[in-house]
């Protein structure tokens, strides 16, 4: 596979001591839509913006699902085994660092799946309203990369439970994981922005 089997925006870092972001979009959404929510949150990042390959009545996303909520899981390993494997080599053609992931719902649940499966492609991760990707993950060593979780509190689409249950595979697994439930839906609100702008802040300032 080369980098082009998946159709991306990539912008150059504006800040070597910013790390990269790679930016994975929810449903329906493309490699366009988080480029402007990245700006926000770390303006001099590398942004790494792909779109995802399967389509679901023509919606982009990065994994098949049966049914909202259900997971086609040998999907979920194939595909993030094929991010994996783009993210490698658009490091190496962008001449990038480990990214850090900032996934929304689908973007997110594939940046989860990625984390439990290959623990060496990501720096760090934000979740935006993800859910548990595998039933039985791999035993995975994530050696304290900081992870950043927030959750809606009236989300209709994910359970307080299943969130709650994602956060404790990634702590169990080591990473340091810090979970926030906010006063939201599924959507995102700008509370996810100003959390996200600091804590990305922080994660820059502990690397330097
Ligand atoms: C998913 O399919 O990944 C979740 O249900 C979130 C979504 O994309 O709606």
């Amino acid at each position: 596979m080369t980098e082009n089997s998946f159709i991306h925006r990539f912008e150059p870092a504006h800040d070597a001591g910013s790390p990269p972001l790679l930016l994975l979009h929810g449903t329906g959404g493309d490699e366009n839509d988080l480029l402007g929510l990245g700006k926000m949150i770390s303006p001099g990042s590398a942004l790494l913006s792909p779109r995802g390959r399967v389509l679901e009545h023509g919606m982009p996303r990065f994994f098949r699902r049966l049914a909202e909520g259900v997971f086609d899981e040998e999907d979920v390993r194939r595909r993030a085994r094929e991010l994996g494997d783009f993210v490698a080599e658009a490091r190496q053609r962008y001449g990038l660092a480990a990214p850090v992931a900032v996934g929304f719902s689908n973007g997110a649940n594939i940046a989860a799946a990625l984390l439990l499966l290959q623990p060496d492609v990501l720096a760090g991760a934000i979740l935006l309203r993800a859910m548990v990707p595998l039933s039985d993950p791999p035993k995975a060593e994530l050696g304290g990369k900081p992870i950043l979780l927030l959750s809606g509190q009236a989300d209709p689409i994910v359970p307080a439970s299943n969130s709650a249950r994602l956060a404790a595979q990634l702590s169990e697994a080591g990473a340091s994981v810090t979970h926030k439930i906010l006063p939201a839906g599924h959507q995102l609100s700008q509370a996810d922005v100003a959390l996200a702008r600091d804590w990305i802040g922080n994660v820059a300032a502990e690397a330097a």
